[in-house]
């Protein structure tokens, strides 16, 4: 059987999280430090990854930031470069959320410059894609994810400091998924697309779902063809949700 990559449970934390959920983020590690199956990440707000990332340091658990800005440093009032990222002691940064791509109109050039600079601070870059429900209705899925994939996707990308994320937009925090039919074409043809980019180094690439995982769905979605692991929003503030995520990859 050809080799599967390593599967990874980043929990994506948002704009949630004050100080005082070091506490959670203790039961998170506490539970990381028993898995073999899975690798486990946890991309806290700003504020809160030094202390994440220095409490998580020899942990399982890995630290990673939501955003950052393509330059390294600058006149760049509230921005974040990957750089002061990887000095807080965070392995990985989310680039591209949809949320992002919304909210802060960013593009797909954006994207890929963030992804750049994600490497040049040694960061993982996870990168997100995914289309909306009016793009889905219209059967453009395919379409908008292969654009956004060969438009924000670098060159030079590796099973190391690659990961992408399939987040279909109208699944995040609604509690609506894809069929598992659906998520296993979408992940095909990332697949497949990445292939073609980047030769059988892709076969090791990451490809994770998100979009509404919790405990009850996980173990179905998780198993899906070219799923390496899942991008978590609303379920992973809760260790025992987070954790119950994971488990599928225990047993
Ligand atoms: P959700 O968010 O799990 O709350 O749907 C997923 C995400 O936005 O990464």
């Amino acid at each position: 059987m050809a080799p599967i990559p390593r599967p990874l449970v980043a929990g994506n934390w948002k704009m949630n999280g004050l100080r005082q959920s070091s506490a959670e983020l203790a039961r998170i590690m506490r539970g990381a430090d028993q898995m073999t199956g899975a690798d486990l990440m946890i991309c806290p707000p700003a504020t809160l990854l030094f202390p994440f990332a220095t409490a998580a340091r020899g942990s399982k658990l890995a630290i990673g930031g939501q955003d950052c800005h393509a330059q390294p440093s600058g006149a760049f009032t509230g921005d974040i470069s990957a750089e002061m990222l990887a000095d807080c002691g965070a392995s990985a940064v989310i680039v591209g959320h949809s949320e992002r791509r919304t909210s802060h109109h960013e593009s797909d050039a954006e994207v890929l410059a963030k992804a750049q600079a994600a490497w040049r601070a040694k960061l993982t870059a996870i990168i997100c894609l995914g289309e909306t429900k009016a793009e889905r209705q219209a059967a453009k899925t395919l379409d908008v994810v292969g654009h956004q994939l060969a438009g924000s996707v670098p060159d030079g990308a590796t099973a190391a400091n690659l990961v992408v994320a399939y987040e279909p937009v109208w699944a995040i925090g609604t509690g609506l998924t894809p069929t598992a039919a659906d998520i296993a074409e979408v992940h095909g043809f990332i697949r497949d697309a990445l292939v073609r980019r980047f030769g059988s180094e892709a076969a090791m690439m990451r490809v994770l779902y998100g979009g509404s995982v919790k405990p009850a769905n996980a173990a179905e979605i998780l198993v899906i063809a070219d799923v390496n692991g899942a991008l978590v929003g609303g379920a992973s503030l809760k260790a025992e949700e987070f954790l119950g995520i994971a488990q599928v990859y225990e047993q």
